[in-house]
């Protein structure tokens, strides 16, 4: 029997750049409240949003990525062609094949690595980094682009009450590479496929095209559960990965979980006690919830307004259809 060489990686993984792509068209609630009728107040009081981004017809899956990963790329002070692999974290690429992850790798101008997308919903970009930092630290590729990006527009149903006010577009991405010292911690993730129809896209495309009156599906959400849940069971979760990296609540300096709605967001604060001393991520109020691509989106905004600052301690959380959760402590690049 022949012996096998294992593959070697790096010691350790991190990120090392991050970049954003935030579409054009900036929407007040003023102008989603009518075709279901809500309030500004309401949408405010009980999500947090103010506004939204949505694309335009330019503003593409692969254009918004593009530029989110070029930033990246450009900050991480990484040629596109040492990119050894790209993972693309989204629900709104509308071909089921091939994936839009090796149409973004070429336009790039990288050397042919391997692309694949990655459907997590909005636990998109947390599974993609931990399967980067993991891929780094196995060798199975030297940098890693991971993007986390929506066209929910795409998905939604403009007079539906419980989506309408809360989804939007939008691309954020990280290089993954190389580090002496560890920048990505141990990876918390999990499902409940139980409650797998809470978050949906509404008709399987077959039954869609065996319609009398075939229109296009949309995602719906029952959100009241879905808000219990995360509120709850992910505060959780985001202890462990706290735990996981050894690092305490004290320790930490930034707080970025997935932008689903601000109640959410302080509910996870208050329920893992974090100090007051930890910036906490509220860029759903002027982007809205753009699934796969709000923490990486989040996450920028915080370094561009400087509450966050590079070598900072930040904890990523992320959950939603599936369910799918994920949830790391990473060095802020
Ligand atoms: O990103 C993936 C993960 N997603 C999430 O984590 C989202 C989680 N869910 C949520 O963010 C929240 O559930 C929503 C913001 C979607 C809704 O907030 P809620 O506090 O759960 O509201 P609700 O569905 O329990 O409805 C409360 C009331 C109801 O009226 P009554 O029965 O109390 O008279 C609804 O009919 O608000 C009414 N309502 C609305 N009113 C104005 C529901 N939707 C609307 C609306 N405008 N758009």
């Amino acid at each position: 029997m022949a012996a096998i060489r294992g593959a070697q990686g790096a010691p350790y993984a991190a990120i090392l750049g991050i970049g954003a792509y935030r579409p054009s068209r900036v929407i007040p609630n003023a102008d989603v409240v009518e075709a279901i009728d809500s309030s500004d107040e309401w949408i405010q009081q009980r999500s947090g949003i103010k506004q939204r981004r949505w694309a335009t017809p330019e503003e593409t899956v692969q254009s918004m990525s593009v530029a989110a990963a070029r930033e990246a790329l450009e900050r991480a002070g990484v040629d596109a062609r040492q990119v050894e692999c790209v993972i693309v974290a989204t629900v709104s690429h509308m071909l089921n094949t091939p994936a839009i992850a090796t149409a973004i790798a070429h336009e790039l101008g990288t050397d042919q690595p391997a692309a694949f997308d990655i459907s997590a919903a909005c636990a998109g970009f947390t599974h993609g980094v931990a399967m980067a930092s993991d891929m780094v630290r196995a060798g199975s590729a030297g940098h890693v682009l991971v993007i986390g990006v929506e066209r929910l527009t795409d998905l939604l149903d403009v007079g539906d009450r419980g989506t309408a006010f809360i989804f939007a577009d939008g691309a954020g991405a990280v290089v993954i590479g190389p580090s002496e010292t560890p920048g990505i911690g141990p990876v918390v993730w999990g499902s409940d496929g139980e409650q797998f129809d809470l978050i949906r896209q509404t008709e399987d495309w077959r039954d869609v095209v065996a319609s009398d009156h075939p229109v296009m599906p949309h995602l719906a959400m029952q959100g009241n559960p879905v808000f219990r849940w995360a509120s709850y069971a992910m505060a959780k979760v985001g202890q462990q990965a706290l735990d996981r990296a050894g690092v305490s609540a004290d320790e930490l300096d930034c707080f970025v979980p997935h932008q689903a709605n601000m109640r959410i967001v302080d509910a996870m604060a208050r329920a893992m006690k974090l100090p007051d001393t930890v910036a906490i991520a509220r860029d759903i109020a002027e982007q809205g919830n753009t699934s796969a691509a709000s923490i990486p989106l989040a996450l920028h905004r915080m370094l561009e307004e400087g509450t966050a600052k590079p070598g900072d301690t930040a904890l990523l959380i992320a959950f939603g259809a599936g369910l799918a959760y994920a949830a790391q402590v990473v060095t802020v690049p």
